[in-house]
């Protein structure tokens, strides 16, 4: 088994020691367009392997895609990260081309690979991915609503006081502040409705703070966020290579659920051995269904400006 992270910055390093950590692979390739950025990492990680326990060996290589070739899992987190005041959508020219490249590249050595895109604005460079590359669509995976899952569940299990790992919470549409949906009618703790336990104001809060989420803590950083997103790449590559059939929001092209075409966003999907699977279409109440349009015509927008690059 072998996994490829291009992008050897904070998430994708972050990716890349979280999936040595859980061993999910063999071998375990870190890319980077930096002379030496990803050997260093890789070092740097292959020198925790005697005190975590690990036997994934990491391989760093300066924009050598023959050290992937044969990656069953490529997780992409190439590009430029935001900085305070940026939106993900301002990214967006210069990652455009960036992603469109490495996904070039990735297919030349490894034609079967599943892709995982983390690349900001996320919904856009996923349906770029699926347009440059081809492929067919269930092998081109969005990670964004499994990351923007886990910050809803934080902040719920802090207004709840309880673990966060008994949450059930979900984060459905794009992923952008104000693109993303969390459905707190559907979130529970343990089964139990959460809107039965929390207030109307908390419950607003909740899910104004969740879609700010990134955005907080580029404030606070200067830069974009890394262990969430890259403990979600991590969570979605189990699910693959352990062919889990685990339920996550992710980023994924529709054909017709939730009332929506030719565009990848964030829904309930099943991953697996072969990428995402089955799409959970469930029936979203009248506010929710406009929240999602509302979401679609967002970045179907932000998808035309690739038109113009
Ligand atoms: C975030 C970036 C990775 O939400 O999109 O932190």
């Amino acid at each position: 088994m072998k996994v490829t992270v291009v992008g050897a910055g904070a998430v994708g390093a972050t990716v890349a020691d979280n999936i040595a950590r859980k061993e999910l692979c063999e071998d375990l390739v870190l890319l980077d367009i930096k002379e030496g950025l990803a050997e260093g990492k890789a070092q740097d990680m292959m020198q925790t392997c005697a005190l975590l326990g690990f036997d994934t060996t990491i391989i760093g290589s300066t924009n050598d895609y023959g050290k992937t070739a044969g990656s069953q899992v490529v997780v992409i987190t190439s590009g430029i990260p935001r900085k305070p005041g940026m939106t993900r959508e301002d990214l967006i020219g210069t990652n455009a081309g960036i992603v469109k490249t490495v996904c070039e590249n990735i297919l030349k050595h490894s034609p079967d690979a599943i892709i995982i895109v983390i690349s900001n604005p996320m919904d856009t460079m996923t349906h770029l991915a699926l347009q440059a590359t081809g492929l067919p669509k269930h092998r081109i995976i969005g990670m964004g609503g499994t990351l923007d899952s886990s910050r809803f569940k934080y902040q719920l299990s802090q207004h709840l006081q309880c673990s966060a790992a008994d949450l059930n919470a979900l984060v459905i549409g794009g992923h952008g502040d104000t693109t993303m949906i969390p459905l707190i009618r559907f979130a529970t703790w343990n089964s139990i409705p959460v809107t039965d336990l929390l207030s109307g104001e908390q419950q607003k809060q909740i899910v104004a703070d969740t879609m700010i989420g990134g955005a907080t803590l580029t404030k606070l950083i200067g830069t974009s966020a890394w262990y969430a997103p890259g403990a979600a790449g991590a969570a979605l590559v189990e699910a693959i290579v352990r062919d889990e059939k685990k339920l996550f929001t992710c980023c994924v092209n529709l054909d017709g659920e939730y009332g929506q075409k030719d565009i990848c966003l964030g829904v309930p999907v099943v991953i697996g051995k072969n990428g995402w699977g089955k799409i959970i279409d469930f029936p979203l109440n009248e506010e929710e269904q406009a929240a999602f349009n509302k979401s679609a015509e967002a970045v179907r927008s932000m998808n035309d400006v690739l038109k113009t690059l």
